[in-house]
């Protein structure tokens, strides 16, 4: 094998993170463990022998201070933004954002955004853990209603936050490739995880009842396809600015040809993030 690569993973305190974690670490690459709940993080990091932070997406101040802690690695050759979650009703975070928005998308982008320098330096990979929900309940974004102000569902919420990692992924590869970022997104399938803890009570029952079995699969079995792209080439092992579910690029419902949507989701960001860089 290759030397090990340096690996930042978000949401790595449970789920598809900690399982992609374990993988990764056995595999003999340099784990980051990131998690939001610090007993949880701590304990995963603490399996693993490997070194781990801390930060809530719902107030961007913390993304700020995490971003500062993990400059100081000599690089990051892959930062995997996986952490996120779908909620249950609309609320606004202590930045002024739709909350399922910013947890699913603007944390990362200003993760993403705070260490570009490094990234860039590193010729990393970065990747976005997407849903298929962009395509059951994202298709309808407004890329003008990021907010969800006209009209909001936790389901539309959630899978238009999931097509925005989409989005934003063809938007870093646009304007980062040249600079040695490779930008990937996948769809980790339905996967059981503590994912619906602070979802619907639906959403919960369907994730926790012994039913699960028939319509999840396993955090490892899901997490391997993390892993396949934070090992991987591009161009070789994945397309750069693509989505993947398992192996194959993921076609979307919602049309984006020209990359119109693309650019005001990024624009959209940058304006919401700019007080924080
Ligand atoms: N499970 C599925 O069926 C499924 C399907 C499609 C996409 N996904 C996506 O896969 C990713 C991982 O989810 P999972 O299924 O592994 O769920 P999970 O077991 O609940 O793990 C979610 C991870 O994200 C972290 N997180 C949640 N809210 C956060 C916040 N406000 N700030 C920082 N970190 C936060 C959690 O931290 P703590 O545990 O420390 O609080 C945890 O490490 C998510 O982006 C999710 O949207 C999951």
């Amino acid at each position: 094998m290759m030397s090990g690569k340096t690996i930042v993973i978000t949401g790595a305190s449970d789920g598809i993170g900690a399982a992609a974690a374990k993988i990764l670490k056995e595999k003999g690459h340099d784990v980051i463990i990131v998690g939001r709940n610090p007993e949880k993080t701590e304990k995963v990091a603490a399996s693993l022998s490997a070194p781990f932070h801390t930060v809530d997406y719902a107030d961007l101040q913390s993304v700020v201070r995490l971003a500062k802690e993990l400059s100081a690695y000599p690089k990051i050759d892959v930062l995997a933004n996986n952490a996120g979650g779908a909620g249950n009703k609309r609320t606004i975070t202590v930045d002024g954002f739709e909350r399922t928005f910013q947890i699913n998308v603007l944390g990362g982008f200003l993760l993403t955004r705070l260490l570009a320098d490094k990234l860039c330096d590193s010729g990393a990979t970065v990747i976005q853990t997407s849903s298929i929900a962009s395509n059951l309940y994202g298709a309808g974004l407004d890329v003008n209603d990021l907010q969800n102000e006209k009209s909001y569902s936790p389901f539309t919420a959630y899978g238009r936050a999931k097509l925005c990692d989409i989005l934003f992924t063809r938007g870093l590869d646009k304007r980062y490739r040249s600079k040695g970022i490779n930008a990937v997104a996948f769809e980790p399938g339905v996967v059981r995880t503590n994912f619906a803890a602070e979802s619907t009570p639906f959403v919960r029952f369907c994730y926790r009842s012994p039913i699960k079995h028939l319509f999840t699969i396993s955090p490892e079995r899901s997490a391997a396809r993390l892993v396949r792209l934070a090992e991987g080439e591009a161009g070789k092992d994945f397309l750069a600015g693509e989505v993947y579910s398992g192996r194959k690029p993921m076609k979307l419902k919602f049309r984006d040809e020209n990359g119109e949507a693309a650019d005001i989701l990024w624009n959209s960001c940058v304006e919401m993030t700019d007080k924080y860089v």
